[in-house]
C-alpha cells in the first residue's frame, strides 16, 4: 500500500464528517476474493473478447458456432464467483454501513457486498444470482453452491462429443424456459439498459451525497462511470481507492483490502461521528 497516513487521515475525515456517504465499487473490490477483474493484465476480457462475450447478439454466435467455447466462458464466470468469500475491502464497508448511513453501488454481480452484511446495495450491473422471467419477476434467487453445480455441469457438457444441446440444458437453472417461461440472471450485458430499480436509486444516492469512496472501477464502462465525476461537479468529497488507478479526487494507492480497513480504523480510532446519519 501507497497511501500515505495523511492522505488516509484525511480520507477518513471526510467520511467521518459526511452525512450521506455513497461507496461505488468495480471488479478491483472483488478481486483479494479471487474473481479476476474484466481490463487487467489476465482479466477476463483478455481471454473472452467483451464485443463476443459481453452481448446477446455476440453470445448467441458462439453458442451456435463455437460451443465449447461458450463453455468455457461459463466455466471462467462461475468458477471464481462460486467459490468467493467477501475479503476485508467488503467487510470494512459493511463495518462502515454500521457507523455511519451508507448506499453501496456497485458494477459487480457477484453478490459479495450483501454477504458482508452491506444493506442498502444496489447492484447497477445487475446479478449473476437473482434470476427473473422476462417480465424482471423473480423466479429464483441462486446460492453459490447452485453456480458451482450450474459451472460443473456445463464443464462436463463442454467435454461431450455433440456439446451444444448438453450446453444448453446444463445452463437452465439461469438461462433457460420454465412452465414455458423464458428466464435468466438480471445481470446487464452491452447494450442493455441498466438494472432497474437500482439505477435510479443510484442516480438518487449520487445526487444526494456528500462523499464518494470509489474503489476498484478502471471508469470506463457508462454510464456508471459518470458517478464519481458527477458527485464531484456537485460538490462531493471523492476519494479513489485503486493500486494502478488514480481515478477522481485523492488517490488512495493500495488495494481494497488493505486501504478501506486503514480508512474504518481512522475513523474508529478518532472518535464518534460528530454528525447525524448514525447506523445502530
Ligand atoms: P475493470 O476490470 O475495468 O477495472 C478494475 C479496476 O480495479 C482497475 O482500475 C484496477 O486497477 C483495480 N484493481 C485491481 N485489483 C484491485 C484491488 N485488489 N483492489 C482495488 N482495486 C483493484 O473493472 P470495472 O471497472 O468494474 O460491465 O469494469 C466495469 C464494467 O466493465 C463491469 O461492470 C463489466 C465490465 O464490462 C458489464 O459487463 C456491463
Amino acid at each position: 500500500m501507497n497511501a500515505t497516513p495523511d492522505s488516509l487521515r484525511q480520507a477518513a475525515a471526510w467520511v467521518r464528517n459526511a452525512r450521506k456517504p455513497v461507496v461505488f465499487t468495480g471488479a478491483g473490490v472483488s478481486a483479494e476474493s479471487g474473481i479476476p477483474t474484466f481490463r487487467d493484465a489476465g482479466g477476463l476480457w483478455s481471454k473472452f473478447p467483451p464485443e463476443q462475450f459481453a452481448t446477446w447478439r455476440g453470445l448467441m454466435g458462439v453458442a451456435l458456432r463455437q460451443p465449447r467455447r461458450l463453455a468455457d466462458f461459463i466455466v471462467a464466470l462461475l468458477e471464481p464467483v462460486a467459490a468467493a468469500k467477501p475479503n476485508a475491502g467488503h467487510r470494512a464497508i459493511a463495518e462502515l454501513g454500521r457507523c455511519k448511513t451508507v448506499t453501496v453501488i456497485t458494477q459487480n454481480v457477484d453478490g459479495l457486498h450483501q454477504e458482508a452484511g452491506s444493506d442498502d446495495v444496489w447492484e447497477v450491473h445487475g446479478s449473476l444470482l437473482q434470476i427473473v422471467d422476462r417480465q424482471g419477476r423473480r423466479v429464483r434467487c441462486l446460492s453459490r453452491d447452485d453456480l458451482k453445480a450450474v459451472m460443473d455441469a456445463v464443464r462436463s457438457a463442454g467435454e461431450m462429443s455433440q456439446p451444444r444441446r448438453a450446453i444448453w440444458s446444463a445452463m437452465q437453472p439461469m438461462f433457460g424456459v420454465q412452465a414455458g417461461k423464458l428466464h435468466r440472471p438480471t445481470i446487464v450485458l452491452f447494450g442493455e439498459s441498466m438494472a432497474e430499480p437500482d439505477w435510479s436509486n443510484a442516480l438518487d444516492a449520487v445526487r444526494d451525497c456528500d462523499c464518494l469512496i470509489a474503489v476498484g472501477t478502471s471508469g470506463v464502462v457508462y454510464p456508471a462511470a459518470a458517478l464519481p465525476s458527477d458527485a464531484q461537479a456537485a460538490g462531493a468529497k471523492v476519494i479513489t481507492i485503486d493500486p494502478t488507478q488514480p481515478g477522481w479526487g485523492l488517490w488512495l494507492r493500495g488495494t481494497a483490502a488493505e486501504v478501506l480497513p486503514e480508512i474504518v480504523k481512522a475513523m474508529v480510532d478518532s472518535g464518534p461521528s460528530p454528525r447525524g446519519g448514525g447506523g445502530a
